[in-house]
């Protein structure tokens, strides 16, 4: 189906449903790279020809601005100059409803109820906020289940929040590493573990894609073995959420948090979000951190002592959410919604099989492998991890000189992502010839 000439890169653009779509972004032009020395040398503004924009394969650690979210932005602060407080109430989205139009895209992204959906905080806040609802360690059932080198904030979080239990992290935190001599973590030893512990784990607490590797994990699965064991699951979906299909609710999962500066493009320090299995909602065995923000809606301004949640995600909730990321949130779900999820997914499984095909050839036409790569074929998304084994920083060097944009892991990694609704298959194909060239 592919070949690795330019033409079909060209052929596969030119029959791309969403091909129309990358036209809603701002495609940062190449010399706007800070790496090099031609920092400001571009003046041609932020919206460049085709051939000067970077090929931007950073969509997994920020995503790209579309070009409505100024207009979002503006109409929040056009309501917050024409009625003040009012604007709570007033103008063309009252901010006290703004939230409902953000969770019906985001749900069918995170395959879960509208309800079970709620945004706010970011990411780091929210895991401290589920541990302290779903990590309840009582009797022998004490451990946390986690992988080995997950993102240091994850691995922050769980080590502080164990400590303020006045419990020692590595007394109660339980790894699963890879195997000697792998760099990924096989489904049957978390399952295993889960075996083997089971009397003695309170909480699992996994990522959906690992940030190094690009792995993605069975969450159905994991959860499935938890809960035979009544034990709570839940996912950090930073790499996940708008990446790859989820079904949180179908997976019966209990609870999960993502940031939406990824793939969901929603801009620097964007507004977070968190799923809670609906049947959590009422359950006032649950201990939670609360704020005014979560208490329910039609008594809120009563002012009463004694936390009322809102009986849904909701709930959760702490303070007053800023408007301004809520619309940059909004404005990116509208794409997200213009594009169409399933056709996403569809373009995101396409363009990762031809960079993995590209791939393959790279190491064919050499002779020794110059590339492995650490993304389990079986287990991913968009992003790729490669380990290099041969000039590995000149070629990293090289690509960001020439305005192909990817990031750099020690000891020898580039990482690179490239997602269905900003890049092309010639990006894809451009960055093979440019490695191609270099070896
Ligand atoms: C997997 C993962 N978890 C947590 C975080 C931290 O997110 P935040 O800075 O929004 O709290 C990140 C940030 O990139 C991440 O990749």
């Amino acid at each position: 189906m592919f070949t690795t000439d330019k033409e079909c890169a060209l052929a596969l653009d030119a029959a791309d449903p969403l091909r129309k779509i990358r036209e809603h972004f701002l495609i940062p032009p190449r010399y706007a790279d800070v790496r090099t020395s031609k920092v400001g040398a571009y003046l041609g503004g932020t919206n460049p020809e085709d051939d000067e924009k970077q090929v931007y394969f950073l969509g997994n650690s920020l995503g790209l601005q579309p070009k409505v979210t100024r207009g979002h932005i503006d109409r929040v602060l056009e309501q917050w100059a024409h009625y003040g407080v009012e604007g709570f109430f007033h103008g063309r989205d009252p901010w006290m409803n703004y939230h409902d139009q953000l969770i019906q895209p985001l749900s069918k992204i995170v395959g879960a109820l509208p309800h079970e959906v709620s945004v706010m905080n970011q990411l780091t806040v929210n895991l401290h906020l589920m541990l302290a609802s779903f990590y309840q360690p009582s009797g022998k059932k004490r451990k946390i289940l986690c992988e080995q080198k997950a993102f240091p904030s994850d691995q922050y979080t769980l080590e502080t929040y164990v400590k303020h239990l006045g419990m020692e992290p590595e007394d109660v935190i339980l790894e699963v590493a890879p195997r000697a001599g792998e760099v990924t973590i096989r489904l049957e030893d978390i399952i295993d573990t889960i075996e083997q512990h089971r009397d003695e784990i309170a909480l699992v607490f996994w990522g959906g894609i690992n940030y190094y590797t690009g792995q993605l994990f069975d969450m159905a699965s994991i959860t499935a073995a938890a809960h035979t064991h009544g034990i709570k699951v839940g996912f950090d979906l930073a790499h996940a959420a708008g990446n790859v299909e989820l079904e949180l609710h179908e997976w019966d999962v209990d609870f999960a948090c993502w940031c939406s500066y990824k793939y969901l493009n929603s801009g620097p320090g964007a507004v977070g979000g968190v799923y809670i299995h609906e049947r959590f909602h009422q359950d006032q065995t649950l201990y939670r951190l609360a704020g005014w923000w979560g208490y329910d809606k039609s008594t809120r301004f009563q002012m009463k002592k004694g936390f009322k949640p809102i009986p849904s995600a909701e709930g959760w909730q702490l303070s007053t959410p800023s408007m301004i990321l809520y619309a940059c949130h909004a404005a990116a779900l509208e794409v997200f919604e213009e594009a169409g999820w399933q056709n996403i997914l569809e373009k995101q499984k396409k363009l990762n099989a031809y960079l993995w095909y590209l791939l393959n050839e790279l190491n064919n036409a050499q002779p020794e492998q110059v590339i492995q790569v650490l993304t389990p074929a079986q287990e991913r998304g968009s992003q790729v991890s490669l380990f290099m084994l041969k000039d590995g920083k000149k070629i990293f060097d090289s690509l960001m000189e020439q305005g192909i944009i990817v990031d750099w892991r020690e000891p020898n990694v580039i990482r690179l992502a490239p997602v269905p609704l900003y890049n092309t298959f010639a990006d894809v194909w451009k960055f093979y010839e440019a490695i191609k060239k270099m070896l």
